[in-house]
């Protein structure tokens, strides 16, 4: 089981449309597909159909009770989409959780016990950095940033990757980063521009796909589908299923590289966490 947060403190960058859309395209990879809805607006029920206020049960029991995932988890209308939904209760988990211990790995706990049931579970987090996110980033394996390519759009991805870096230091668990350029129009020179700075920030770490500007996406979401299940022939449909081809090969490069690594890890000295090498998401079961 691989567990990929999509993440972005900024507001607005298809973080919400693109874990839908790779949900449904997974799904349609024939992979077991769970999705989890970690932001308290509850955009990713809602675009999948479950209406954020009648969730009685939902992210906030299973963050701040003993409530365990699979007691939330409902089958999105349309879709054999798996969803783990969220609605506005979920923003108190700041401050019901600040004196806990652990606060940063509950959903990470939560979601071991789930790894017989799905191949992917990916996390759908909100605009912030607080508890959500670093819950978010702490289950999982890769964190999908995407970024749309407006003017300020890479304003805060310096202080994102800082604060990554904090949470892999803090918890000796390191995330593989990977930014997707979303919402492209036309490749004027600009675009070409903000490409290259992402490359630059994030060390070449950016999904080849590019995901364009295309209502389709706009349209699938008002009708509480993935693209896929909507207008599978869109250029929106065809970008996301590159996207989950582009992360189904980096599981494939992943396991090729495994038996070399765990040479490595094998005669490596254990040292702090810093030290380690970034393998957690290549060396999971
Ligand atoms: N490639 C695209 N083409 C056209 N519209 C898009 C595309 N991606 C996202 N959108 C639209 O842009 C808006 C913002 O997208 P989305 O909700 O996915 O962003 P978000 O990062 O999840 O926002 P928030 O930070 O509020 O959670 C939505 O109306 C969505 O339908
Ligand atoms: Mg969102």
């Amino acid at each position: 089981m691989r567990v990929i947060s999509v993440i972005n403190q900024k507001g607005g960058c298809g973080k919400t449309t693109t874990a839908i859309n790779l949900c449904g395209c997974l799904s349609q990879l024939n992979r077991r597909v769970l999705l989890v809805d970690l932001d308290p607006q509850g955009h990713a029920s809602l675009g999948l159909n479950l209406n954020p206020e009648d969730v009685r049960c939902g992210m906030t029991e299973v963050m701040t009770q003993s409530t365990g995932l699979e007691e939330v988890i409902r089958v999105a209308d349309g879709t054999n989409l798996d969803v783990a939904p969220a609605n506005i209760t979920l923003s108190t988990v700041e401050q019901l959780l600040a004196d806990a211990a652990g606060k940063e790995g509950r959903l990470l706990n939560k979601i071991e016990g789930m790894q017989r049931n799905y191949d992917y579970v990916i996390i759908d987090s909100p605009p912030s950095l607080g508890i959500l996110t670093f819950n978010a980033l702490r289950a999982s394996d890769l964190s999908i940033v995407p970024i749309d390519m407006g003017f300020f759009s890479l304003h805060g991805v310096t202080k994102l990757i800082e604060i990554i870096d904090l949470v892999s230091r803090h918890t000796g668990h390191k995330v593989q980063l990977r930014a997707l350029a979303t919402m492209v129009s036309l490749r004027t020179r600009f675009t070409r521009e903000v490409l290259e700075e992402i490359r630059q920030h994030f060390e070449g770490n950016v999904f080849r796909t590019l995901i364009r500007n295309n209502v389709r996406l706009r349209e699938a979401t008002s009708h509480g589908v993935p693209i896929s299940h909507y207008d599978r022939r869109s250029a929106g449909a065809n970008d996301y299923r590159a996207v989950a081809e582009e992360v189904l090969a980096m599981e494939v490069s992943a396991e090729a590289k495994v038996p070399e690594l765990a040479a490595v890890e094998q005669n490596a000295p254990v040292g702090s966490p810093d030290e380690q090498p970034s393998v957690s998401y290549l060396s999971k079961p």
